[in-house]
């Protein structure tokens, strides 16, 4: 099973971003933690992360017949981004949401996400640990 990781925007700064709120671990650790946990499973990854949210879109238009499953943290873009919501959309890719944080216990404008209806499901709240639910969640799905 191929599956792809996505990332959105600031994720590249976790390890020192409001650590109170997202932990001490970079992402870079999370991607080895999440790679190893994958080979174990005998599943291949793909890991990636953008700060721009047509490469993103790009990215999730270009898994189609690559990947198997997307898992996606899309930071910010979860609450904002029509356009990730209709890429996925298009693509048909079985997409998983994850967050690090519980976005439904925080401010209001992230209670909604955007891209929830056309996910197959979405898991927040467990820190980096959302990173391998969303891995066990993804290799639960059987490829297409
Ligand atoms: C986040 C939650 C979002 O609301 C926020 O904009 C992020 C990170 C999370 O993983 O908890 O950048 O997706």
């Amino acid at each position: 099973m191929k599956i792809l990781f996505l990332n959105g925007p600031n994720l590249n700064l976790l390890g020192t971003r409001e650590p109170e709120i997202y932990g001490r671990t970079t992402l870079a650790d999370i991607e080895a933690t999440v790679r190893a946990e994958a080979t174990k499973a005998g599943a291949a990854i793909d890991f990636r992360q953008s700060n721009v949210e047509g490469e993103l879109v790009t990215w999730i238009q270009q898994s189609k017949g690559a990947f198997d499953v997307i898992v996606i943290n899309a930071a910010a873009y979860t609450h904002t981004s029509v356009a990730l919501r209709d890429a996925i959309s298009a693509t048909g890719v079985p997409t998983i949401e994850i967050h690090l944080s519980n976005v439904h216990a925080r401010e209001e404008f992230r209670h909604k996400s955007l891209m929830a209806p056309v996910c197959k499901g979405q898991i927040c709240g467990f820190g980096q640990e959302s990173y391998l639910l969303g891995l066990q969640a993804a290799l639960s799905l059987k490829p297409n």
